[in-house]
C-alpha cells in the first residue's frame, strides 16, 4: 500500500505508453523503464524506503534456534511496480543471501549498506504484479539508531526480542522499510518445541512435528514494517476476550507475570475506554508481549502486540495501546512528524490516568515535566515539529506535543476536541498524514483560525505563553 500524497521528494521517471518492450531512450509511445529511487527521501532516514513499487504483502518463513542464533529464512514479497522498473532496491541488512527470485527467475543482486539492489532478469512493466523470494541464513543483527538504543534482532537469554522502530525491520527480512508502504504479512515462525514465538495478528496455527514448533501469525490489517514484530522465548500465553469479543492474546515472560499483572488484568479496560473516545478498535486482535530485554529499556507499540522490554505500568501499557490507533493505524508519512504518534499516545495516557481516578489530565499539563517546567529550560529550544533523528523519542515529542492536544482541547472545546480525534481516527484509518493534514481539520472541525495557536505550539521554539 503505497500512501497517497506522500510522494517521494525525488521526481520519478514518467512511464511513456503501454505497449512495446525494452528500454526506449525516451521515444514516446514506448515503455521507459529505469531503476526505481533507493529511497523515498525522508530527511531522518536517508536510505529508508525505496520507489518505483508498492508492497502488498510479505510472507517471512522462518526457522530460529535460540541456542546457535541461526535463522533460515525465505521472504516471499508481494509488490506492484508503480513505474517501468530494470532494478529496485528492497531495504536489508540480514545475513547472507544464498539466491534471490523475482517471478520465479534468479536474478542479480548487489548489496551496499542496507541496500540490496536488484536487477531482474526481465524487466517489470508499470502496474505489473511480481513476487520477490529471498532466501538467507545466518544471525540477524541488532541495529544501532541516532539516540544509540538499540532494536532490530536483539538476543535475550532465552529468545529474542525484536523491535523494529524506527529503523529495525531490515534486521531480519528485506522489504520497503518506510511507514508510508505498509502491507499486509504472515509470518511462520519456526522453533524449538517449547519455545514460544509471538507474531502481529492472529495466530492462525500451531503446530508440533519431530521437537520444531511452527506458528503462523496472520496480520490482515496493513501494517508499517517498523510496527512488525515476532519475538521469541519462554512466554507464558494468556487467551482472553475484551467484555465487545476482542480476542486477546498476551504473552508474558514467567519471570514478569507477576510484577505485569496489574497492567496485563487492565488491557481489556484500556481498549474499551479508548474505543469510546478514538471510535473503534482498528485491528481484529489486541493484546501484548512482555519480555526480559534489559539492554533495550523501552516498549514499542508493534502492531496488535505492543512489546515491552521489562514488566510495564498501567501508563506505558495505556501509552501503547492508544498507539494501535494512533501511529500504528493512523501513520506518518514523514518521521518529523513523530509528535502525531508520541504526542497522541501521552496525551492518551494522561487521559487514562485521569478516568482511572488519578491526576488530571490539568494536573498533568501543569505539572514540573510538562508546563510547568520554567520558560528557560532547553526543553522549550526544539521545535515540535522536527525533533531530529536523535530526539525523536525524546521528551519534546511525547510531553510538548500531548500539551499541545490538551492547549488545543481547552482552545477549541470538549465537544470539537473529541469530535476532532474521532474523525481523525476514522478518516485516516490504515492511512498516513501529516501535520498539516492534522492543522486542516482541526480547523474544520472548529471553525477556527488556528494559524497562530498551531504556530506557537508546534513550529516555534520557546515556552508558548499566549495561544
Ligand atoms: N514508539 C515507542 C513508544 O513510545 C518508542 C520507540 C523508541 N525507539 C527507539 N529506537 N528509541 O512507545
Ligand atoms: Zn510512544
Amino acid at each position: 500500500l503505497i500512501a497517497q500524497g506522500a510522494q517521494p521528494a525525488f521526481a520519478s521517471s514518467g512511464d511513456h505508453g503501454k505497449h512495446g518492450d525494452h528500454g526506449n531512450h525516451g521515444n514516446p509511445g514506448r515503455p521507459h523503464y529505469s531503476a526505481g529511487a533507493a529511497s523515498v527521501g525522508d530527511p531522518y532516514f536517508p536510505d529508508a524506503g525505496n520507489g518505483g513499487y508498492d508492497v502488498k504483502h510479505y510472507d517471512i518463513a522462518f526457522t530460529y534456534d535460540p541456542a546457535t542464533r541461526i535463522m533460515d529464512a525465505t521472504t516471499t514479497i508481494t509488490a506492484v511496480a508503480t513505474q517501468g522498473l530494470n532494478r529496485f532496491d528492497l531495504d536489508f541488512r540480514g545475513p547472507e543471501i544464498s539466491s534471490l527470485t523475482v517471478d520465479g527467475h534468479r536474478s542479480a543482486f548487489e548489496r551496499s549498506g542496507q541496500e540490496l539492489v536488484v536487477t531482474p532478469r526481465h524487466d517489470l512493466a508499470k502496474g505489473r504484479h511480481f513476487t520477490v523470494v529471498v532466501k538467507y541464513k545466518g544471525t540477524p543483527p541488532v541495529v544501532t539508531d541516532p539516540d544509540d538504543s538499540i532494536e532490530g534482532w536483539v538476543p535475550t537469554d532465552d529468545g529474542v526480542f525484536v523491535p523494529g522502530e524506527p529503523q529495525g525491520s531490515p534486521a531480519w527480512f528485506p522489504g520497503n522499510d518506510h511507514p508510508t508502504d505498509k502491507a499486509t504479512f504472515t509470518f511462520h515462525a519456526t522453533v524449538p518445541e517449547g519455545v514460544t514465538a509471538v507474531g502481529n495478528g492472529r495466530l492462525e496455527s500451531q503446530k508440533t512435528k519431530k521437537g520444531w514448533t511452527t506458528f503462523v501469525w496472520d496480520s490482515r490489517e496493513p501494517m508499517a514494517t517498523y510496527l512488525s514484530t515476532v519475538t521469541i522465548g519462554n512466554f507464558t500465553v494468556t487467551k482472553s476476550k475484551t467484555p465487545s469479543g476482542l480476542p486477546i492474546y498476551t504473552a508474558v515472560d514467567p519471570r514478569l507475570v507477576t510484577q505485569s499483572a496489574a497492567a496485563v488484568a487492565q488491557i481489556p479496560d484500556i481498549v474499551e475506554y479508548f474505543s469510546s473516545i478514538f471510535g473503534p478498535y482498528p485491528f481484529n486482535t489486541a493484546g501484548a508481549i512482555i519480555d526480559r530485554a534489559p539492554d533495550v529499556g523501552y516498549a514499542l507499540e508493534s502492531q496488535t502486540k505492543p512489546i515491552f522490554s521489562s514488566a510495564p505500568g498501567v501508563g506505558t501499557m495505556a501509552h501503547e495501546l492508544a498507539h494501535q490507533w494512533f501511529g500504528d493505524s493512523v501513520s506518518l508519512s514523514r518521521w518529523s512528524d513523530i509528535w502525531l504518534n508520541e504526542g497522541f499516545a501521552t496525551y492518551s495516557q494522561w487521559m487514562y490516568t485521569e478516568h482511572t481516578g488519578g491526576a488530571t489530565v490539568d494536573q498533568t499539563f501543569n505539572s514540573t515535566s510538562n508546563y510547568g517546567r520554567a520558560a528557560t529550560s532547553s526543553f522549550w529550544q526544539t521545535v515540535t515539529t522536527d525533533p531530529g533523528p536523535v530526539d525523536m523519542f525524546g521528551n519534546v515529542p511525547y510531553n510538548r506535543g500531548a500539551m499541545t492536544l490538551h492547549a488545543l482541547r481547552g482552545k477549541i472545546g470538549d465537544d470539537a476536541f473529541f469530535k476532532l480525534v474521532k474523525k481523525w481516527a476514522a478518516s485516516n484509518r490504515y492511512g498516513n498524514t501529516s501535520t498539516a493534514e492534522f492543522i486542516r481539520t482541526a480547523e474544520k472541525v472548529s471553525g477556527m483560525d488556528l494559524t497562530n495557536f498551531f504556530d506557537v505550539w508546534l513550529f516555534q521554539k520557546g515556552k508558548p505563553t499566549t495561544w
